[in-house]
């Protein structure tokens, strides 16, 4: 058991002190507990673990003018504040070295960060991707339009760090907005690729700057895998994929399908599906760039009975509408693939008047947090199939 030097300040881990194993039995005790207080007549899998440190494939860090310039994250025990990352055991071995390197050059130019209260300022953002099978690293600055970034020296300073990633892409985001969040305005790619690549069974995928990308990609693999196995699919199969993001789920079991639609509500994130698709000369998928229930109630007749539905949706789950939407739909099976244990069990309640449950099995995606991810398989209830 390892514990950063940030440990207790950061937001980011906050079980980082407990044994790995008593972490599991928490969220598996956590699924058991919803099951039973649910009145859930299902099957509890085993939780299957991967890697516990160094999972995670993006991280966004903050720039702030406390009594010097810092570049981090959220302190925990001081309010509105930042402070310094200086390791992260959860993202990437390189995360000091970046970082530090960073920071220093931006002192040197005499940066500020942005003031959200008083709108002054410049840098707002750090966004750092690190692909995990492939190695390739992409980095981006998010700062006001209000100083003239010196580009050519900042891209001479991280061209020669010494990495254990391979550094492929710099990028500089230009975001005026009020918003707190990272709004890409306009995005400059300063050295390097448009996009990183990352390879998850043999599939190659492109991820951008902005781009949707589930956040630990060994973890994601095995899932996707276990998905394939239990869609068990013969070639013949239509595939519904609710939530597809980036096509991932999908263009893993194209192969053994008839076809595959998805449904993502995000214009440019469908179009990154399409160039995944075509990248990985996957010819029987498409997409849409929909709100998942606009599209089950426009166009839900044509997929009326569909073989196979995959719901992979945000934290907030599945609303009333959607779910009836779906039990509209008439879906043979259903494989629900969730990131909330809270709003996955609503949802199978609002389901259960036509699906069962068979089994929820749990993946820990997010080792020293409380988050994790359950696949559900659902079967039609025996008065409906
Ligand atoms: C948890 S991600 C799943 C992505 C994908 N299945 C994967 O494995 O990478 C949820 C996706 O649903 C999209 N989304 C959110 N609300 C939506 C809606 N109302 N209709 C369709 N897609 C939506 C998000 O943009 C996001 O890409």
């Amino acid at each position: 058991m390892k514990t950063c030097k940030h440990f207790g300040e950061c937001g980011s881990c906050k079980t980082q002190d407990m044994p790995y194993v008593t972490q599991l039995k928490g969220k598996e005790q956590r699924i058991k507990d919803l099951i039973s207080e649910g009145n859930i007549d299902t099957e509890l899998r085993p939780i299957n673990h991967y890697q516990e440190y160094f999972y995670r494939n993006k991280m966004e860090f903050t720039f702030s003018n406390e009594e010097d310039l810092v570049c981090g994250m959220y302190s925990r025990l001081k309010k509105k504040k930042v402070f310094n990352i200086e390791e992260c055991l959860i993202f990437s071995p390189d995360t000091e070295i970046i970082l530090g390197a960073i920071l220093k050059f931006c002192k040197e130019k005499k940066y500020t960060a942005y003031n959200k209260y008083t709108y002054q300022g410049f840098l707002r953002n750090l966004i750092v991707r690190e692909a995990k099978f492939s190695g390739q690293l992409m980095v981006g600055v998010v700062a006001t339009s209000k100083v003239d970034f010196h580009r050519d020296e900042f891209v001479k300073v991280l061209t020669a760090l010494n990495l254990k990633a391979k550094l492929k892409s710099i990028y500089l985001i230009t975001n005026d907005s009020w918003s707190d969040a990272v709004v890409f305005e306009k995005k400059e790619l300063l050295w390097g690729d448009e996009y990183i690549e990352e390879t998850l069974d043999g599939f190659t995928f492109n991820i951008g700057i902005d781009s949707f990308f589930q956040v630990n990609p060994v973890g994601i693999t095995q899932l996707y895998r276990k998905v394939k196995e239990y869609a068990s699919l013969t070639g013949k199969e239509r595939v519904l994929d609710l939530f597809c993001g980036v096509g991932t789920i999908g263009i893993f079991l194209a192969e053994a399908a008839k076809f595959v639609w998805g449904v993502e509500i995000h214009k440019q994130i469908v179009d990154a599906a399409f160039i995944n698709a075509k990248k990985n000369n996957i010819k029987n998928i498409s997409f849409f760039a929909e709100d998942a229930r606009r599209f089950l109630n426009t166009q839900g007749t044509f997929y009326r009975d569909v073989d196979l539905l995959i719901i992979n949706p945000p934290r907030c789950g599945l609303n009333p509408k959607i779910i009836r939407a779906i039990l509209r739909l008439n879906p043979k099976r259903i494989i629900y693939s969730s990131c909330n244990p809270t709003t996955l069990f609503t949802d199978l309640k609002g389901l259960k008047s036509s699906y069962k449950p068979d089994f929820i099995e749990p993946f820990d995606f997010f080792p020293h947090t409380h988050h994790m991810e359950c696949l559900t398989f659902l079967s039609k209830t025996p008065h409906n199939s």
